[in-house]
Protein backbone atom coordinates (compact mmCIF):
# COMPACT_ATOMS: atom_id res chain seq x y z
CA UNK A 1 0.00 0.00 0.00
CA UNK A 2 1.26 3.49 -0.30
CA UNK A 3 2.89 5.32 2.07
CA UNK A 4 0.14 7.75 2.80
CA UNK A 5 -2.49 5.82 3.89
CA UNK A 6 -4.50 6.22 7.10
CA UNK A 7 -4.78 4.50 9.92
CA UNK A 8 -6.00 4.37 13.22
CA UNK A 9 -7.05 3.07 16.76
CA UNK A 10 -10.66 4.46 18.55
CA UNK A 11 -11.12 3.81 22.36
CA UNK A 12 -12.36 6.26 25.50
CA UNK A 13 -9.93 6.52 26.87
CA UNK A 14 -6.85 6.06 24.42
CA UNK A 15 -3.84 7.98 25.55
CA UNK A 16 -2.54 4.76 27.31
CA UNK A 17 -3.48 2.51 24.04
CA UNK A 18 0.06 0.54 22.87
CA UNK A 19 -1.76 0.07 19.52
CA UNK A 20 0.39 2.93 17.74
CA UNK A 21 3.36 1.42 19.04
CA UNK A 22 2.55 -2.10 18.31
CA UNK A 23 1.58 -0.77 14.69
CA UNK A 24 4.49 1.78 13.82
CA UNK A 25 6.82 -1.15 15.26
CA UNK A 26 5.12 -3.77 12.62
CA UNK A 27 5.59 -1.22 9.98
CA UNK A 28 9.43 -0.93 10.43
CA UNK A 29 10.34 -3.92 10.02
CA UNK A 30 8.86 -3.55 6.30
CA UNK A 31 9.93 -0.14 5.75
CA UNK A 32 6.71 1.19 5.72
CA UNK A 33 5.95 5.11 6.81
CA UNK A 34 2.94 4.60 8.69
CA UNK A 35 0.43 7.33 9.85
CA UNK A 36 -1.67 5.71 12.48
CA UNK A 37 -3.24 7.87 14.99
CA UNK A 38 -5.28 7.40 18.66
CA UNK A 39 -8.46 8.82 18.67
CA UNK A 40 -10.53 9.64 21.66
CA UNK A 41 -13.95 9.29 21.04
CA UNK A 42 -17.01 9.36 23.73
CA UNK A 43 -19.41 6.95 23.16
CA UNK A 44 -21.86 9.32 21.85
CA UNK A 45 -19.64 10.55 19.00
CA UNK A 46 -18.01 7.79 18.41
CA UNK A 47 -20.06 6.39 15.09
CA UNK A 48 -19.24 10.33 13.60
CA UNK A 49 -15.18 9.93 14.74
CA UNK A 50 -15.53 6.60 12.70
CA UNK A 51 -17.26 8.66 10.00
CA UNK A 52 -15.40 11.69 9.56
CA UNK A 53 -12.04 9.53 9.55
CA UNK A 54 -13.15 7.37 6.83
CA UNK A 55 -14.43 10.27 5.21
CA UNK A 56 -10.90 11.00 4.22
CA UNK A 57 -9.76 9.24 1.07
CA UNK A 58 -6.90 7.89 2.55
CA UNK A 59 -8.49 6.12 5.14
CA UNK A 60 -7.95 2.45 4.97
CA UNK A 61 -8.59 0.68 8.65
CA UNK A 62 -8.84 0.65 12.38
CA UNK A 63 -8.99 -0.81 15.63
CA UNK A 64 -11.04 -0.22 17.50
CA UNK A 65 -10.95 -0.99 21.93
CA UNK A 66 -12.78 -0.25 24.73
CA UNK A 67 -15.78 0.43 25.06
CA UNK A 68 -16.71 0.74 21.19
CA UNK A 69 -16.30 -2.64 20.08
CA UNK A 70 -20.21 -3.28 19.69
CA UNK A 71 -20.69 -0.02 18.31
CA UNK A 72 -17.89 -0.64 15.86
CA UNK A 73 -19.69 -3.94 14.77
CA UNK A 74 -22.95 -2.18 14.48
CA UNK A 75 -21.85 0.30 12.25
CA UNK A 76 -19.79 -1.62 9.60
CA UNK A 77 -21.95 -2.81 6.23
CA UNK A 78 -20.12 -6.26 6.08
CA UNK A 79 -19.22 -8.65 9.33
CA UNK A 80 -16.80 -11.63 8.86
CA UNK A 81 -18.06 -14.40 10.76
CA UNK A 82 -15.60 -13.92 13.30
CA UNK A 83 -17.32 -10.57 13.93
CA UNK A 84 -20.65 -12.03 13.76
CA UNK A 85 -20.17 -14.83 16.57
CA UNK A 86 -18.68 -12.15 18.97
CA UNK A 87 -21.17 -9.43 17.89
CA UNK A 88 -18.28 -6.99 18.51
CA UNK A 89 -15.16 -6.00 16.17
CA UNK A 90 -11.86 -4.39 16.96
CA UNK A 91 -10.98 -4.18 13.12
CA UNK A 92 -12.90 -1.94 10.58
CA UNK A 93 -11.94 -1.81 7.16
CA UNK A 94 -12.34 0.17 4.46
CA UNK A 95 -12.83 -2.23 1.80
CA UNK A 96 -12.61 -1.21 -1.78
CA UNK A 97 -16.08 -0.60 -2.75
CA UNK A 98 -15.99 2.06 -0.01
CA UNK A 99 -18.34 -0.31 2.52
CA UNK A 100 -16.83 -1.27 6.01
CA UNK A 101 -16.09 -4.51 7.08
CA UNK A 102 -16.15 -5.66 10.77
CA UNK A 103 -13.55 -7.99 11.96
CA UNK A 104 -12.73 -9.79 15.06
CA UNK A 105 -8.88 -10.70 15.59
CA UNK A 106 -9.33 -11.49 19.47
CA UNK A 107 -9.89 -14.84 19.51
CA UNK A 108 -7.72 -16.15 16.72
CA UNK A 109 -5.09 -13.87 18.71
CA UNK A 110 -5.47 -15.73 22.32
CA UNK A 111 -5.33 -19.03 20.38
CA UNK A 112 -1.83 -17.94 18.73
CA UNK A 113 -0.91 -16.66 22.01
CA UNK A 114 -0.67 -19.75 23.92
CA UNK A 115 -0.20 -22.29 21.42
CA UNK A 116 2.94 -20.16 20.28
CA UNK A 117 4.28 -17.75 22.52
CA UNK A 118 3.39 -20.18 25.37
CA UNK A 119 3.61 -24.01 24.20
CA UNK A 120 -0.18 -24.64 25.21
CA UNK A 121 -1.35 -27.60 23.13
CA UNK A 122 -4.88 -26.82 23.96
CA UNK A 123 -6.60 -30.26 22.91
CA UNK A 124 -7.60 -31.93 25.92
CA UNK A 125 -7.55 -29.27 28.04
CA UNK A 126 -10.62 -29.03 30.49
CA UNK A 127 -11.56 -24.77 30.25
CA UNK A 128 -13.29 -22.67 32.22
CA UNK A 129 -14.15 -19.10 30.61
CA UNK A 130 -14.97 -16.48 33.14
CA UNK A 131 -17.29 -14.06 31.66
CA UNK A 132 -19.76 -14.03 28.88
CA UNK A 133 -19.46 -10.90 27.21
CA UNK A 134 -18.70 -9.34 24.09
CA UNK A 135 -14.30 -10.47 24.93
CA UNK A 136 -15.46 -13.66 25.79
CA UNK A 137 -17.81 -14.57 23.08
CA UNK A 138 -14.92 -13.87 20.90
CA UNK A 139 -12.21 -15.96 22.73
CA UNK A 140 -15.32 -19.01 23.17
CA UNK A 141 -15.01 -19.83 19.84
CA UNK A 142 -12.17 -19.61 19.18
CA UNK A 143 -10.63 -22.40 21.98
CA UNK A 144 -13.54 -24.51 21.30
CA UNK A 145 -12.39 -24.29 16.85
CA UNK A 146 -8.45 -25.14 18.74
CA UNK A 147 -10.20 -28.09 20.22
CA UNK A 148 -10.35 -27.66 24.10
CA UNK A 149 -11.85 -30.94 25.36
CA UNK A 150 -14.59 -29.10 27.45
CA UNK A 151 -15.58 -25.26 27.62
CA UNK A 152 -17.85 -24.41 30.89
CA UNK A 153 -18.80 -21.17 30.54
CA UNK A 154 -19.55 -19.26 33.94
CA UNK A 155 -21.10 -15.73 33.92
CA UNK A 156 -22.38 -13.67 36.69
CA UNK A 157 -25.65 -13.35 34.80
CA UNK A 158 -26.00 -16.71 33.69
CA UNK A 159 -28.28 -15.79 31.51
CA UNK A 160 -25.46 -14.79 28.70
CA UNK A 161 -23.67 -17.71 29.56
CA UNK A 162 -26.55 -19.96 28.38
CA UNK A 163 -26.65 -17.70 25.18
CA UNK A 164 -23.47 -18.07 24.34
CA UNK A 165 -23.41 -22.20 24.96
CA UNK A 166 -26.68 -22.14 23.05
CA UNK A 167 -24.64 -20.37 20.00
CA UNK A 168 -22.12 -22.94 19.83
CA UNK A 169 -24.41 -25.18 20.05
CA UNK A 170 -22.02 -28.38 21.16
CA UNK A 171 -23.63 -29.28 24.39
CA UNK A 172 -21.36 -32.46 24.95
CA UNK A 173 -18.62 -30.05 25.04
CA UNK A 174 -19.51 -26.58 26.06
CA UNK A 175 -21.90 -26.20 28.52
CA UNK A 176 -22.40 -23.14 31.71
CA UNK A 177 -22.47 -23.29 35.27
CA UNK A 178 -23.62 -20.93 37.95
CA UNK A 179 -21.28 -18.55 38.97
CA UNK A 180 -22.50 -19.09 42.50
CA UNK A 181 -21.69 -22.73 41.84
CA UNK A 182 -18.15 -22.03 41.39
CA UNK A 183 -16.37 -23.60 44.34
CA UNK A 184 -18.39 -27.05 43.65
CA UNK A 185 -17.42 -27.35 39.92
CA UNK A 186 -13.95 -28.75 40.24
CA UNK A 187 -10.63 -27.69 38.78
CA UNK A 188 -9.77 -26.87 35.49
CA UNK A 189 -6.49 -27.04 33.23
CA UNK A 190 -7.39 -23.27 31.88
CA UNK A 191 -9.28 -20.80 32.81
CA UNK A 192 -9.30 -17.83 31.00
CA UNK A 193 -10.60 -14.51 32.83
CA UNK A 194 -13.07 -12.67 30.09
CA UNK A 195 -14.58 -10.42 32.14
CA UNK A 196 -14.45 -6.32 32.69
CA UNK A 197 -13.80 -6.67 36.48
CA UNK A 198 -10.30 -5.53 36.49
CA UNK A 199 -10.59 -2.76 33.66
CA UNK A 200 -13.69 -1.83 35.81
CA UNK A 201 -11.19 -1.53 38.95
CA UNK A 202 -12.85 -4.69 40.51
CA UNK A 203 -11.93 -8.04 42.15
CA UNK A 204 -13.45 -10.99 41.41
CA UNK A 205 -13.71 -13.48 44.52
CA UNK A 206 -12.43 -17.07 42.94
CA UNK A 207 -12.12 -20.63 44.99
CA UNK A 208 -8.73 -21.71 44.82
CA UNK A 209 -10.49 -25.30 43.49
CA UNK A 210 -11.04 -24.04 40.23
CA UNK A 211 -6.76 -24.22 39.84
CA UNK A 212 -5.96 -27.77 38.52
CA UNK A 213 -2.63 -29.31 39.22
CA UNK A 214 -1.22 -27.65 35.76
CA UNK A 215 -3.28 -25.19 35.13
CA UNK A 216 -2.94 -22.42 33.13
CA UNK A 217 -4.55 -18.92 34.18
CA UNK A 218 -4.42 -16.04 31.72
CA UNK A 219 -6.25 -12.55 31.94
CA UNK A 220 -7.23 -11.28 28.83
CA UNK A 221 -6.06 -8.37 29.84
CA UNK A 222 -2.87 -6.69 30.56
CA UNK A 223 -1.10 -4.04 32.92
CA UNK A 224 -3.03 -3.18 36.53
CA UNK A 225 -6.49 -4.71 35.10
CA UNK A 226 -4.83 -7.92 34.80
CA UNK A 227 -3.09 -7.34 38.51
CA UNK A 228 -5.88 -8.79 40.81
CA UNK A 229 -6.60 -12.13 39.08
CA UNK A 230 -3.32 -13.58 38.36
CA UNK A 231 -2.45 -13.17 42.08
CA UNK A 232 -5.44 -15.33 43.14
CA UNK A 233 -4.21 -17.53 40.12
CA UNK A 234 -0.47 -17.87 41.59
CA UNK A 235 -2.04 -17.72 45.41
CA UNK A 236 -3.90 -20.49 43.96
CA UNK A 237 -0.84 -22.51 42.82
CA UNK A 238 -1.72 -22.28 38.73
CA UNK A 239 1.68 -23.52 36.90
CA UNK A 240 1.46 -20.58 34.28
CA UNK A 241 -0.59 -17.39 34.71
CA UNK A 242 -0.32 -14.63 31.68
CA UNK A 243 -1.93 -11.38 31.15
CA UNK A 244 -3.13 -10.40 27.84
CA UNK A 245 0.20 -8.57 26.39
CA UNK A 246 0.45 -11.20 23.96
CA UNK A 247 -2.79 -11.56 22.98
CA UNK A 248 -2.60 -7.84 22.04
CA UNK A 249 -0.14 -7.77 19.82
CA UNK A 250 -1.21 -10.56 18.00
CA UNK A 251 -4.30 -9.47 17.20
CA UNK A 252 -2.54 -6.32 15.64
CA UNK A 253 -0.82 -8.54 13.38
CA UNK A 254 -3.82 -9.64 12.20
CA UNK A 255 -5.12 -6.03 11.34
CA UNK A 256 -1.69 -5.33 10.15
CA UNK A 257 -1.87 -8.37 7.61
CA UNK A 258 -5.20 -7.31 6.31
CA UNK A 259 -4.45 -3.99 5.90
CA UNK A 260 -0.91 -4.23 4.24
CA UNK A 261 -0.68 -7.88 3.08
CA UNK A 262 2.42 -8.79 5.19
CA UNK A 263 3.30 -10.59 8.12
CA UNK A 264 5.06 -8.71 10.95
CA UNK A 265 7.13 -11.15 13.38
CA UNK A 266 5.47 -10.53 16.75
CA UNK A 267 8.15 -11.71 19.23
CA UNK A 268 10.55 -8.78 19.12
CA UNK A 269 7.80 -6.44 19.61
CA UNK A 270 6.09 -8.30 22.13
CA UNK A 271 9.53 -8.65 24.12
CA UNK A 272 10.13 -4.94 23.75
CA UNK A 273 6.54 -3.89 25.08
CA UNK A 274 8.14 -6.54 28.51
CA UNK A 275 10.64 -5.07 28.60
CA UNK A 276 10.09 -1.57 28.79
CA UNK A 277 7.41 -2.83 31.88
CA UNK A 278 3.69 -2.91 30.38
P1 LIG B 1 -16.21 -6.77 27.18
O1 LIG B 1 -16.28 -6.14 25.83
O2 LIG B 1 -14.97 -6.39 27.94
O3 LIG B 1 -16.45 -8.23 27.14
P2 LIG B 1 -18.87 -6.54 28.17
O4 LIG B 1 -19.44 -7.04 26.89
O5 LIG B 1 -19.56 -5.39 28.87
O6 LIG B 1 -17.38 -6.08 28.03
O7 LIG B 1 -18.82 -7.77 29.17
C1 LIG B 1 -18.33 -7.65 30.48
C2 LIG B 1 -18.27 -9.02 31.12
O8 LIG B 1 -17.62 -8.93 32.38
C3 LIG B 1 -19.64 -9.63 31.39
O9 LIG B 1 -19.53 -11.04 31.28
C4 LIG B 1 -19.90 -9.20 32.83
O10 LIG B 1 -20.82 -10.00 33.50
P3 LIG B 1 -22.40 -9.66 33.41
O11 LIG B 1 -22.84 -10.16 32.06
O12 LIG B 1 -23.01 -10.40 34.52
O13 LIG B 1 -22.51 -8.17 33.55
C5 LIG B 1 -18.51 -9.41 33.39
N1 LIG B 1 -18.25 -8.64 34.63
C6 LIG B 1 -18.03 -7.32 34.75
N2 LIG B 1 -17.78 -6.98 36.04
C7 LIG B 1 -17.86 -8.14 36.76
C8 LIG B 1 -17.69 -8.46 38.15
N3 LIG B 1 -17.41 -7.53 39.05
N4 LIG B 1 -17.85 -9.75 38.50
C9 LIG B 1 -18.13 -10.70 37.60
N5 LIG B 1 -18.31 -10.46 36.27
C10 LIG B 1 -18.17 -9.19 35.85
Amino acid sequence: MSQSLHFAVFGHPIAHSLSPQIHQAFARQFGIALDYRAIDAAPDDFADAVKGFFSDGDSCGANVTLPHKSAAFALADEHTQAATRAGTANVLTRLANGRLSAHNTDGGALVRDLTYRHDLDLRGHDTLLLGAGGAARAVAWALFEAGVQTLTIVNRSPEAADALADMIGEPARVHTRYWEDLAGIGSFDLIVNATSAGTLGQSLSLPFSLVGSRATCYDLGYGKSAFGFLAWARAAGARYAYDGLGMLVEQAADAFELWHGKRPDTEPVYQALRTQGS
